[in-house]
C-alpha cells in the first residue's frame, strides 16, 4: 500500500531517493517523507500530499549519501504530518520506513509508555523505532533483530541510524522488500520499478530475512544471524514499461497497452496442433486435471470479477462446476478445503493481502492452489504450487485494465487446456485458440473508437448514479465496469444482471440514472433487449455495448460496438470499451485518474 525507497553511496541521495519516490507514489499518496544521514547526523521532512509538496518544502542545499523514503496509505492513524514516515525514536537517532501492520502495536505501545517513553504520533511504525532505539545491542543489525523479535505483523521495513550513516538494515515479514546492487551503491525498494533505472542486479529478500546494505556490500542473514549469502540476479523490466511516453495518464497507455499484452500472456501458450494450450508452469498433468471435481477462484476487487468470468469460462469449456469468491471474505468462514477441487488464485501485484491469506488457508488445510499473477517473483507468486504469469507489463495506474485483460485471457487458456483433458472437441479447442490469437488486433479496433467512446462518456459523467447490467458472462463484465467508473469517476455506479432488474432496481429508473447494458449478439439477445426496452420504458437513458449489427430496439440510444469474437471469448472485449467510458468520464470530470481518492495500487493490508 505504500512505498519504500533507500539509497547508500557515493552520490546525493536526495534527488534519487525523491526520483524512486516518485515512482511508487501509485502505491499510497496521503503523504511523503525522506531522512538523509551523513555524518553530521539525520535530517527529517515530512510532508501531508504528494511527492511533489515533499520536494518543494525541502532546504535548496539538501545532502547526504544515505538516505530513505515512504509514501504513505494510512492504516494506524490520520493522515496527519506526525503519522507520515520516516518515524523517529524520541531521542531522534533512529529512522523508520515500514510497511505492513504490526499486530501488537497496542500493547508494545502502552509497555512503552508506561516506561517513560514520548511518542509523537498515533503510527505502529513509531513503535518500532523506539524498540530499536532501546534495545541494548553492539551493532544496528542487533538492535533491530532484538526489537523485531517483540512484534508480531508483518513489515518490510528501512532503518537509519544516524550513529552508523555508512548503513541501511532492513527486514522483511510478509511484505516485499529489494535491494538493487549498483557500482559502489546500493538502492533499495519495495518495487522493482523504483530501482529497475538504477540497475536490473537485484535480491528479493524473503520473509524472516534481513540485511545490512552499505555503498560497496550487502549482507543478508536469517532472524538467528546466520548468514543466507544470496547472490544477486538479472531482471528483465524494462524501463519503457514505467514510462508514461506520450499518454496523459498511466491508465491511458495501460489501456493502449493491452494488444501487446494480450499478445505477450497467450505467447507459446497456444498449441494449435492439439487445439488446446500448454501450461507448464501450473505443475498439473492431464491426469491431475480430469480429476478435479471443482473449480473455486480467488481474488479481490476487480480481480474477483474477473475470477467470476473465469469461472463461467471453466464451466462452459470444460464442464467443471466452477465458482469465484472474493478473498477477503474466504479464510473468514472457515472454508471447507477439498482434495479434489482445484484452486486458482488471481492477483495483478501478487501481494494483496487478503488473497495472500486465502493462499495461506488453503494450503493449511491441504489444498491445491495455482496462481495467476502478474508481478514476477511477488509473495503470492512464490507461496502458490504452481501456475502462470500474466505478462501484462507494469501496470501502475490504480485503476487496474491491461493487467484484468490478461487475466481474463489466462482464464481462457486455463479452460481451454482443461477441456481438452475432458469432453471439449478438437474443432471446438482449435476454434478458442483461433478466437484467442484474434484477441490482440480485435482489441486494437475497439480502442480505434476511443473517441466516439469519449463522447458518450462524457454525457455519463453527468449523472450522479450509473446502472450497469449484464446477463450469465455479461454480469462479472458489468460488475467489473461499474467498478471502473465508480474507482475514477466517484459516481455511484452499480451492477445487476439484467434479468434482476425487474425484481427491485427497476423502481430507481428515471431520466437522470442511465444504465450501460451489455447486449451481445447471442442465444440471449431477445431477452436481453426485453431488459433494455424496460428500462427505456420508463424514461432510463440507455447506452449499449454491442456487437455489429444488432438492433437494440430503443431508438437513438447510444451504441458501442465491439467485434465480434467467439462467444467465449467475447466477454472480454465487451470489458475494453467500459474502461475507456470510466477514463474518459473521470477525464471529463477533471479527476485525478492515475491515483484515486482513497485507495492505493495493491493492497498489502487486511
Ligand atoms: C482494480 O481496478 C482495483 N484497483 C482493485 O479492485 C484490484 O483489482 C484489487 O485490489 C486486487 O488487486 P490485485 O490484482 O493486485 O490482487
Amino acid at each position: 500500500m505504500c512505498g519504500i525507497v533507500g539509497y547508500v553511496g557515493r552520490q546525493n541521495a536526495v534527488p534519487i531517493v525523491l526520483e524512486s519516490l516518485a515512482r511508487l507514489e501509485y502505491r499510497g499518496y496521503d503523504s511523503a517523507g525522506i531522512a538523509v544521514g551523513s555524518e553530521r547526523g539525520t535530517r527529517i521532512f515530512r510532508r501531508v500530499g504528494r511527492v511533489r509538496d515533499l520536494e518543494a518544502s525541502l532546504p535548496k542545499r539538501l545532502s547526504g549519501r544515505t538516505g530513505i523514503g515512504h509514501t504513505r496509505w494510512a492504516t494506524h492513524g490520520s493522515v496527519i504530518e506526525a503519522n507520515a514516515h520516516p518515524q523517529t525514536s524520541a531521542d531522534g537517532r533512529i529512522s523508520v520506513v515500514h510497511n505492513g501492520m504490526i499486530d501488537n502495536a497496542a500493547a508494545l505501545r502502552a509497555e512503552l509508555e508506561a516506561a517513560g517513553v514520548a511518542f509523537a504520533s498515533e503510527t505502529d511504525t513509531e513503535v518500532i523505532a523506539q524498540l530499536i532505539a532501546r534495545a541494548r545491542a553492539d551493532t544496528p543489525e542487533a538492535a533491530v533483530l532484538d526489537a523485531l523479535a517483540r512484534v508480531t505483523g508483518t513489515y518490510a521495513v528501512v532503518v537509519l541510524d544516524a550513529q552508523h550513516p555508512d548503513r541501511l538494515v532492513l527486514a522483511r515479514n510478509g511484505s516485499p522488500l529489494i535491494i538493487g546492487v549498483g557500482d559502489h551503491e546500493m538502492f533499495v525498494a519495495s518495487d522493482l520499478s523504483a530501482i529497475v533505472r538504477h540497475t536490473s542486479s537485484v535480491v528479493m529478500l524473503d520473509d524472516g530475512e534481513l540485511a545490512t546494505v552499505t555503498a560497496d556490500s550487502f549482507r543478508t542473514f536469517t532472524r538467528e544471524e546466520s548468514d543466507t549469502a544470496r547472490t544477486p540476479t538479472d531482471v528483465d523490466l524494462a524501463v519503457e514499461g514505467i514510462e508514461l511516453g506520450d499518454h496523459a495518464h498511466f491508465m491511458h497507455k495501460e489501456m493502449h497497452d493491452q494488444p501487446a499484452a494480450v499478445e505477450s500472456v497467450l505467447r507459446g501458450r497456444l498449441d494449435d496442433r492439439f487445439g488446446t494450450a500448454r501450461l507448464d508452469g501450473l505443475n498439473l498433468s492431464a491426469r491431475e486435471l480430469r480429476e478435479f471435481r471443482r473449480v473455486k477462484i480467488l481474488g479481490c476487487g476487480s480481480a474477483y470479477y474477473v475470477g467470476q468470468l473465469g469461472a463461467g469460462l471453466i464451466e462452459e469449456l470444460a464442464r467443471v462446476p466452477a465458482d469465484a469468491e472474493a478473498a477477503s471474505e474466504f479464510r473468514y468462514r472457515n472454508p471447507i478445503i477439498e482434495p479434489d477441487t482445484l484452486y486458482i488464485v488471481v492477483s495483478q501485484s501478487g501481494e494483496t493481502a487478503d488473497t495472500a491469506f486465502a493462499v495461506r488457508e488453503i494450503k493449511r488445510k491441504g489444498g491445491r492452489v495455482v496462481g495467476l499473477v502478474n508481478v514476477a517473483g511477488s509473495s503470492i507468486a512464490r507461496e502458490v504450487d504452481g501456475g502462470l504469469y500474466l505478462h501484462a507489463g507494469p501496470e501502475v495506474a490504480v485503476a487496474s485494465t491491461k493487467a484484468l485483460t490478461n487475466m481474463a485471457v489466462a482464464f481462457a487458456l486455463v479452460a481451454l487446456m482443461l477441456g481438452r483433458v475432458r469432453d471439449l472437441s478438437f474443432a471446438d479447442g482449435g476454434r478458442i485458440v483461433a478466437g484467442l490469437r484474434a484477441l490482440p488486433e480485435q482489441i486494437g479496433q475497439i480502442l480505434a473508437e476511443e473517441q466516439r467512446i469519449a463522447e458518450v462518456a462524457a454525457d455519463l459523467a453527468a449523472a450522479s448514479s450509473l446502472f450497469f447490467v449484464g446477463r450469465v458472462q455479461g454480469y462479472p463484465v458489468a460488475r467489473e465496469g461499474a467498478q471502473k467508473f465508480k474507482e475514477i469517476s466517484y459516481r455511484h455506479a452499480e451492477a445487476y444482471p439484467a434479468s434482476e432488474l425487474k425484481h427491485g432496481p427497476l423502481a430507481l429508473i428515471d431520466a437522470s440514472l442511465p444504465t450501460v447494458a451489455i447486449l451481445p449478439d447471442d442465444a440471449l439477445l431477445d431477452r436481453n433487449r426485453a431488459a433494455v426496452q424496460q428500462i427505456a420504458a420508463r424514461g432510463g437513458p440507455v447506452v449499449a455495448v454491442t456487437h455489429p449489427g444488432v438492433d437494440v430496439g430503443i431508438e437513438g440510444a447510444p451504441t458501442v460496438v465491439v467485434p465480434k469474437s467467439e462467444p467465449e471469448l467475447d466477454p472480454i472485449l465487451m470489458t475494453i470499451p467500459l474502461q475507456l467510458l470510466a477514463y474518459h468520464a473521470a477525464v471529463t470530470l477533471g479527476l485525478d485518474v492515475d491515483k484515486p481518492r482513497n485507495l492505493a495500487k495493491s493492497v498489502t493490508v487486511e
